[in-house]
């Protein structure tokens, strides 16, 4: 239980990751991981795509205007520069998943519990890659709501909500983040 702790403790967002690839049975240990969250009437509202070359091909035009739209509000702007770190952040992770989360309009309780749910699931199966030693970061850049990447991954917007994409790989440096206390976070009341 201890070791659990100090995966919880120590797992931190990584913006790099090393070029060397996640063996199989760790991202589907961490897919399966996600499947134990948490889930008020069994409803298992998220989907996990994983991106390959291919899919991640199809997003460079929307990175490509995204990037040239921020690029344009900056003092001094290098738009090439700019897209090409953009580009690199979807092309370079080793792995790619678009997480998402059912859509259900006509009840919108049931859609933030769900909303809960898939949370619980995106961090469980951060929190299994981490106790494997792969780092992950979750993005919510303007890339995961845009309609083109719905398009893209064939994702019906009526039907499905992407959440985040969580990026992963093998890390080399963990960034340091000060985290409250229980003192400022725990009230106990009588
Ligand atoms: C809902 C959510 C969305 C996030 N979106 C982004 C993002 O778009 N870009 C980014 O760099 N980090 C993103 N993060 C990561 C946070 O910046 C990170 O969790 C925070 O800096 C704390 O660091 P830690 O995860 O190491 O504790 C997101 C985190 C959450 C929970």
């Amino acid at each position: 239980m201890s070791e659990f702790q100090d995966v919880l403790k120590s797992r931190r967002t990584v913006h790099r990751f090393a070029d060397r690839p996640i063996e199989e049975a760790i991202v589907n240990q961490a897919l399966e991981a996600a499947n134990q969250a948490p889930c008020h009437k069994h409803t298992h509202p998220w989907k996990f795509y994983l991106l390959g070359e291919k899919t991640r091909q199809t997003l460079v035009p929307t990175i490509t205007h995204l990037a040239a739209a921020k690029s344009e509000q900056k003092k001094s702007p290098d738009p090439e520069h700019d897209s090409k770190r953009a580009i690199g952040k979807v092309m370079n992770p080793p792995l790619l998943v678009a997480v998402t989360n059912k859509q259900s309009p006509q009840d919108p309780f049931r859609q933030k519990e769900d909303y809960a749910a898939s949370v619980c699931a995106l961090h469980n199966m951060v929190l299994s890659l981490w106790g494997n030693g792969v780092s992950a970061k979750w993005s919510t850049g303007g890339l995961t709501r845009h309609p083109e990447t719905y398009e893209n991954l064939g994702i019906d917007p009526k039907k499905e909500e992407i959440i985040g994409f969580v990026k992963a790989g093998y890390a080399d440096a963990l960034p340091v983040v000060n985290k409250p206390t229980i003192e400022d976070t725990a009230r106990h009341l009588p």
